[in-house]
């Protein structure tokens, strides 16, 4: 029998997690292995798995298929994924609590890509912001998998029947994409069979962490100065810190900051008490304040902030059996789950042995 989703229906968040997962809301969300976790995926999607572990039946995976885009080399890509991993425990997921797993080690993802691929077309993959930039950054390397990487991550979320998508503000598209695949296969199968994902913040609006060199995001390819990592040791993070660019600072009380200061101070907001926050947005107010004090205690609590992760990570790296343990729990039970979903996919699609 094939189970449906009901929208009605309210989820129970019960106490035993494992016994009573399958009624549970779920959740799934995975980061790419294309190298170290900066502080953009920290505080736009992890710090959102650490609380969601403990309400929801989750999935966090390590989007290894995804980074094929880029055409890493085998040895980087096998490191990648170790180092994420190592992240993903070090900031606190739980294997007990969440399905952590590798995207590869799940292939039935691969599968659910193919059956939504017949249905996804042309002019909307390419209308995607991701695409569009990536064709502009790399125009050497317009693979179709760059095209259909919307696909396979609505087929990671879909794959689960997720409801719920932890996930920094430049996947807000991405996600309306997953609605609009999931939704035309119900439609073509007249089946409420896949249920919407919407992403998720636990601070309610999703999160958009600048990076350190004043012009977008904080980002993996924006070049090593603009993005602090949860690895970086406490020097590193003050030189990157002193290094962003500032200005003389403002003339007249109460000015709109620029957004090279602005980002800054947006970066405060996240990893330093709000009384801090408060005083140098006052100071800023009235003309007095002095950049290289400002950035000295931004420098301080990033490095208070991630303290605790990046101990962590030096521990755990060094635990070859432990993290053995860890990819192989999380197969078992990621498998389980999307073997599940495939055999009534392909039951629905009319696919059969005969
Ligand atoms: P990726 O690897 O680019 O980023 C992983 C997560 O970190 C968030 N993030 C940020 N959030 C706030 N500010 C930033 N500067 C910042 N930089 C990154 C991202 O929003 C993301 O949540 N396509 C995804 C990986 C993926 C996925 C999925 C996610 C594949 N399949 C299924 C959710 C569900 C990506 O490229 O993430």
């Amino acid at each position: 029998m094939i189970q449906t989703y009901n929208k009605n229906y309210t989820y129970p968040i019960p106490q035993n997690y494992f016994l009573f997962s399958r009624h549970m809301e779920t959740v799934v969300s995975g980061i790419r292995s294309t190298g170290k976790l900066h502080l953009g995926n920290y505080y736009g999607a992890i710090t959102n798995f650490l609380e969601m572990q403990n309400q929801y039946r989750c999935f966090f995976f390590i989007a290894d298929l995804h980074s094929l885009t880029t055409h890493p080399t085998p040895h980087d890509l096998q490191s990648n994924v170790r180092q994420v991993l190592v992240e993903y425990l070090a900031a606190g997921i739980d294997p007990e609590k969440a399905t952590i797993y590798i995207q590869s080690d799940v292939i039935e993802v691969a599968e659910l890509y193919l059956y939504l691929n017949m249905n996804a077309y042309l002019g909307e993959l390419e209308r995607a912001t991701s695409f569009k930039d990536k064709v502009r950054a790399n125009p050497d390397n317009i693979n179709a998998g760059l095209l259909t990487y919307p696909v396979l991550m609505a087929a990671d979320i879909l794959l689960h029947k997720a409801t719920k998508v932890p996930v920094g503000k430049d996947q807000e598209q991405h996600l309306e994409m997953a609605r609009t695949f999931g939704n035309r296969f119900n439609r073509l199968y007249k089946q409420e069979y896949f249920p919407e994902p919407y992403a998720y913040n636990h601070g309610k609006q999703l999160v958009k962490i600048p990076g350190l060199d004043g012009k977008g995001k904080m980002g993996k390819s924006e070049g090593e100065a603009n993005a602090v990592y949860l690895s970086d040791d406490a020097e590193t993070i003050r030189k990157k810190v002193m290094k962003a660019v500032t200005d003389s600072g403002p003339t007249e009380p109460n000015q709109t900051k620029p957004d090279y200061i602005q980002n800054l101070f947006d970066i405060m907001k996240v990893v330093s008490p709000e009384d801090t926050l408060q005083h140098f947005e006052n100071l800023y107010n009235r003309c007095e304040i002095r950049y290289g004090d400002f950035k000295k205690q931004l420098a301080a609590d990033m490095i208070s902030a991630t303290a605790e992760v990046r101990e962590r990570i030096h521990a755990i790296s060094a635990d070859d059996a432990y993290i053995r343990k860890v990819v192989e729990q999380g197969a078992e039970k990621a498998h389980e789950s999307a073997r599940s979903t495939l055999k009534d996919v392909r039951e629905l699609i009319g696919i059969r042995k005969f």
